[in-house]
C-alpha cells in the first residue's frame, strides 16, 4: 500500500512549539516512529510538511496522480477554515484520516470545528504522536479489507 503523511503549518516547529500542548517530540522523530511501522508492514510512504495551503493542495492532487492508497493528514490550523483543503481531499477520493496531536474538542471554541472532517473517513484527536500511528493502522486495515472484497 502507498500511504502519504501530510502535515500543515507550524508542525515543523514540533519539539519547541507549545510543548505543554504538543509534546517535546520533533516532527522528524514522530515521522521516524511512523516510518518504522510502515517499513515493518511493507508499505510505500512519503512524508510531507508545508506551511502553505497551496502546497498542501498540490500534494493532495499529486497523491491522485501517484495512485496513493491512503492519506494521513494533520491540516493544523487549516483544519478550522480551509474549504480548499476539504475540496482537495474530496476531489481525489483517496481514503484520508485526519489527525490532531491535541484534543481539539476540549480546547478553544474555534478549534472544535473541523471543516476537513467531512472529507475524511475519520478523525483521531488527543493521542499525541501516537495518533499518526493509529491513523496509519486504520488505513492499513480498512484499505486491505476493501482490496480483498
Ligand atoms: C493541531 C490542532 C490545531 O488546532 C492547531 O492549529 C495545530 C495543531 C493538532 O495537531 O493538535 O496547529 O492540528
Amino acid at each position: 500500500m502507498k500511504i502519504w503523511i501530510i502535515n500543515g503549518p507550524n508542525l515543523n516547529l514540533l519539539g519547541t512549539r507549545e510543548p505543554d500542548i504538543y509534546g517535546t517530540e520533533t516532527l522528524d522523530a514522530i515521522n521516524r516512529r511512523v516510518q518504522d511501522y510502515l517499513i515493518k508492514h511493507g508499505h510505500i510512504y512519503e512524508f510531507f510538511q508545508s506551511n502553505s495551503e497551496g502546497q498542501l493542495i498540490d500534494k493532495i492532487q499529486e497523491a491522485y496522480e501517484e495512485n496513493v492508497d491512503g492519506i494521513v493528514i494533520n491540516p493544523a490550523a487549516y483544519t478550522h477554515y480551509s474549504y480548499a483543503i476539504h475540496d482537495a481531499i474530496k476531489s481525489v477520493s483517496i481514503p484520508a484520516v485526519e489527525v490532531h496531536l491535541s484534543a481539539i474538542h476540549s480546547r478553544e471554541d474555534f478549534r472544535k470545528q473541523s471543516v476537513i472532517a467531512p472529507a475524511c473517513m475519520g478523525q483521531i484527536s488527543g493521542f499525541g504522536a501516537t495518533g499518526y500511528l493509529l491513523a496509519v493502522q486504520a488505513l492499513d486495515t480498512i484499505v486491505s479489507e476493501r482490496n480483498t472484497l
